[in-house]
């Protein structure tokens, strides 16, 4: 519930960069999860963990063999992730610094990306630089994995993000509606 309040309340300080009112699903956060191919990931990302509604699953499935680390760049929910999730790797910033993220920490590549940002809620620019960020980063094969509300689809920014989206990777597959997600939404799974 604190949770929850949190998300909203940051939702209504800044709308077009939190983009949601409540914290995804177990759900939606399984069935993204479910796409990543475990056998083989070595370094994966969050974006956007919020108050860490897909970090826990996220933490479920990590083995020793595998690293985690987690990109939020607002700074009201680093608290409430340090203490729902204290083994979870969080830094305060943008995903658009994702390179000198990977590069301070010995990264050269990272093979799984979980998405939680708000690309419809993003002008084209941001979409642009956050995506380009993303692709310096992610190895070839790499999985790129993003989820988008049901009800924003039709808007001008969902429909150019899903074209980068096909122009910019060399596999992507959308999922079924996830309805048990309020509101309900879909997932992409790209492939570099
Ligand atoms: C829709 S919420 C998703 C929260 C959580 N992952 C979930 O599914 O419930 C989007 C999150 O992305 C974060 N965010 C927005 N722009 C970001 C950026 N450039 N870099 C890192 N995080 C960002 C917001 O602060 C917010 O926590």
């Amino acid at each position: 519930m604190v949770r929850a309040r949190t998300i909203f309340h940051e939702f209504l300080k800044a709308p077009n960069k939190v983009g949601a009112v409540v914290p995804s699903s177990r759900y939606l956060a399984t069935a993204m999860l479910d796409q990543l191919n475990w056998d083989t990931l070595k370094n994966v990302v969050e974006y956007g963990p919020g108050t860490g509604a897909i970090s826990k699953y996220l933490l479920q499935r990590v083995g020793d063999h595998q690293n985690l680390f987690a990109v939020e760049l607002n700074e009201s929910f680093i608290p409430v992730l340090n203490d729902r999730l204290p083994e979870l790797q969080v830094f305060n910033e943008s995903v658009g610094d994702i390179r000198q993220i990977c590069d301070r920490q010995g990264i050269d590549w990272v093979d799984g990306i979980i998405s939680g940002l708000p690309w419809t809620a993003f002008p084209e620019s941001l979409q642009e630089e956050l995506l380009s960020a993303t692709l310096r980063v992610l190895a070839k094969g790499g999985q790129f994995i993003t989820f988008a509300y049901l009800h924003g689809l039709p808007l001008q920014n969902a429909r150019r993000f899903r074209s980068r989206l096909k122009e910019t990777f060399s596999k992507v597959t959308i999922s079924p509606v996830v309805w048990r997600n309020i509101p309900p939404a879909i997932f992409y799974s790209c492939r570099k």
